[in-house]
């Protein structure tokens, strides 16, 4: 199984993924709305933000938004919509292990639907803890390993294994998210436990944590409008995100590290940096080189392709 969920290799289209699934888009919505009240602040980074689903949920709180993705294909086919709809936003091609970006640069970030792609999430998340500020706010999407149809799934079968921390690669069926029919891709499932034992590690506290599409079932949403699965997910969010029951687990994190002065950047090219080495890029035109290992980078279509 490749170790980089390449949504490029096949041409998948992700946003066609979200045609039957109002009820989970409008379910995060709520939650992250609810999240983004008291944020607000300058860098902000979507972290997998693709076709910009929920950038609507932060675009307001933040003077410039940056959508990093290692789908190029996918943010350029969307460049000209999304500056449409966001004449702010900019657009980056990396890999969220090895982001392009300045330390202490971001005042907050977001990570949705992504973390399942990624089985090093340390690495990753060492990486993401690099470049927040002091105190910037992060915010991060996992599916949970022990939701509640897991665990009765698991208890029938006599599995304790759903019990352990380790997380578990979802079987291939249904999983073609991001490739095609039939191939393998990685889809992980985090336990609660696992997540907030690396936050800590790691120096990114657990603010508050939010459970989201509890109502996730197909025979719910067949049997019932929308708008009354809604209604009540907005009151599961309210009084059972205490618990691990939801498919799906938000985290608010601030990343803790000690304070420093930050001179404040506000064009994108003062923030980028060489994804290999972290050292200064000399930009000509549509090209860069790293002033230290040399590699090159290109900007492609109007999107500059950082992939490592
Ligand atoms: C399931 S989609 C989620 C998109 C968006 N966050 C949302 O919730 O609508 C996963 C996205 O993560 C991106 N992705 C997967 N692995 C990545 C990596 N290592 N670095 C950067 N992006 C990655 C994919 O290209 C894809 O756009
Ligand atoms: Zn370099």
């Amino acid at each position: 199984m490749k170790k980089i969920a390449d949504y490029d290799t096949y041409n998948y289209d992700y946003s066609t993924y979200w045609k039957k699934r109002e009820y989970e888009h409008i379910s995060e919505e709520i939650l992250l709305k609810n999240l983004f009240a008291k944020l607000k602040g300058q860098w902000f980074l979507d972290i997998g933000g693709s076709f910009g689903r929920l950038t609507d949920s932060y675009y307001n709180n933040y003077s410039n938004p940056v959508i990093v993705d290692y789908s190029l294909k996918t943010l350029q086919k969307n460049s000209k919509d999304l500056k449409k709809r966001f004449p702010r936003i900019e657009l980056i091609a990396a890999n969220a292990y090895n982001l392009p970006f300045k330390e202490r640069t971001f005042d907050g970030a977001l990570m949705v639907r992504v973390l399942h792609h990624i089985d090093r999430p340390k690495d990753c998340l060492t990486q993401i803890y690099r470049i927040l500020t002091p105190n910037g706010k992060y915010i991060q999407e996992y599916a949970n390993k022990v939701h509640i149809k897991a665990v009765i799934r698991a208890l029938i079968h006599f599995d304790l294994s759903i019990f352990n921390t380790t997380p578990y690669q979802q079987p291939d069926k249904h999983h073609y998210e991001g490739t095609k029919e039939g191939s393998k891709v990685l889809f992980l499932n985090y336990h609660p436990k696992y997540i907030s034992d690396m936050f800590n590690k790691i120096g990114l506290r657990i603010d508050k944590k939010y459970g989201c599409s509890f109502l996730r079932s197909a025979f719910l949403k067949q049997t019932f409008k929308t708008e009354a699965l809604l209604s009540i997910e907005k009151l599961l969010q309210k009084t059972l995100s205490w618990s691990n029951i939801s498919p799906s687990i938000f985290l608010r994190a601030t990343a803790i590290k000690e304070e420093q002065e930050i001179k404040s950047a506000k064009n994108i090219l003062d923030i980028c940096v060489c994804p290999v080495c972290k050292e200064r890029l000399s930009f000509e035109g549509n090209s860069a080189k790293c002033d230290k290992c040399k590699t090159q980078y290109y900007k492609k279509e109007d999107i500059w392709d950082f992939r490592v």
